[in-house]
């Protein structure tokens, strides 16, 4: 069995220093914030080339509040991509803005700035780009629009932590910088989490109250706030594998260039790193016009695979009020209909990527010998 993701095998790496973390956390009894909230803050911040960190407890959460912290609201709206996880665009709604989309670049899965431009309205006041899979959106023309139109960009870097544009680091080239900790991210805690990074002291200020009851000072509420801290557990655990988090991020880019090499031979669409970008391969997406078919035969074979995402959100049910039809975003679409991500952790083996690749090329070659067998027998004789 070859797991999507590994988490046991993380934790067995690490299991002494988080043990002894979390220990620390019931010996002191910071339950929620706390002084490993507020260390994590501080390194995690600079790991990413900002001042400021504020820990939140999801990044749907660090969403909403870098929105709210930024001043939007009803009768605004907010642009970004229809290929990205639901919470991006629901962390927009609960803002009472309108999420407004383009679509995305087929090559990077990420916003495509040509198409930002168009999008723009009276009522727009933010864009949040989204590093999908690991990958930076192409930043320079998507800050220099917003520049010129004076918006506000969040960077979703939810999938992209120490992901790298031009040698700076996801969350720090917009005005906030969202990152979900959600066990299965690049950087997971064991439990929820979320951070939103800053180079700005007043929108520090405004989510630090914002997601501990509007508070400035106990029972002083001056915002009306939310609930959203983060748990001290979580704090004390980040702290532990972040320091790990450079070399697990190595090992993601070196699974991937193996698949990158092996899957070659077949000639299976793979994941298109740019340069001058550091991609960290929170996800790893084939694509395939088969996608069914592979999933259904690589399960069969012990590979698990996830497809991220179905159905992009201008279509899904829940945002059907925004009227959206069918070929509105077609690259999103497309991209819908065929990704599918293969087995990709820290831990993976060189063996188990080899394992998958084979699975995968043999699919690719059994796929186009039935597409030339059917192409043959509809294909009248001429002799
Ligand atoms: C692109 C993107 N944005 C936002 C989120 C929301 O993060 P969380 O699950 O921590 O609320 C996720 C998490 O899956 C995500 O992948």
């Amino acid at each position: 069995m070859i797991p999507f993701v590994d988490l046991k095998a993380q934790y067995r790496s690490i299991k002494q220093e988080v043990n002894a973390a979390i220990q620390g956390v019931l010996d002191s009894c910071q339950f929620t914030l706390g002084s490993e909230v507020a260390a994590f803050e501080d390194e995690f911040a600079g790991y990413c080339g900002v001042r400021h960190g504020i820990g939140v407890n999801t990044g749907t959460s660090a969403l909403h509040l870098a929105l709210l912290a930024a001043n939007i609201g009803a009768r605004d709206e907010v642009i970004t991509v229809p290929f990205t996880f639901v919470a991006t665009v629901a962390a927009i709604y609960y803002t009472g803005a309108k999420p407004m989309f383009v679509d995305i670049d087929p090559q990077t899965f990420t916003m495509d700035p040509a198409g930002l431009e168009a999008a723009i309205t009276s009522r727009t006041k933010a864009i949040i780009p989204v590093h999908l899979y690991g990958q930076t959106a192409d930043m320079d023309p998507i800050l220099a629009i917003a520049r010129r139109h004076g918006l506000v960009v969040i960077e979703d870097a939810a999938q992209a932590h120490g992901a790298e544009y031009k040698g700076r680091r996801a969350g720090s080239m917009g005005d906030l910088g969202c990152f979900s900790f959600y066990p299965g991210k690049n950087l997971g805690a064991y439990g929820e989490g979320g951070m939103v990074v800053t180079d700005n002291l007043d929108f520090t200020r405004s989510v630090r109250m914002l997601r501990d009851w509007g508070a400035e000072k106990k029972y002083q509420h001056v915002l009306k706030g939310y609930n959203f801290r983060l748990d001290g557990i979580q704090g004390a655990v980040l702290r532990v594998k972040l320091r790990h988090l450079e070399a697990w991020t190595e090992a993601r880019r070196s699974a991937a260039a193996v698949y990158d090499k092996l899957l070659a031979e077949s000639g299976v669409p793979t994941p298109r790193a740019i340069p001058h970008r550091r991609h960290v391969y929170h996800l790893y997406a084939i694509r395939t016009g088969h996608r069914s078919e592979w999933q259904h035969s690589l399960q069969s074979q012990g590979i698990e695979t996830g497809i991220h995402y179905p159905i992009p959100v201008h279509l899904l049910p829940a945002y059907s009020d925004l009227g959206y039809s069918a070929g509105d975003f077609p690259h999103s679409e497309h991209a819908a209909n065929e990704v599918l991500s293969l087995p990709m952790f820290s831990e993976i083996t060189r063996s188990q990527c080899e394992e998958v690749s084979s699975a995968v090329n043999r699919l690719s070659r059994q796929t186009s010998y039935s597409a030339v067998r059917e192409h043959m027998a509809r294909t009248p004789c001429s002799y």
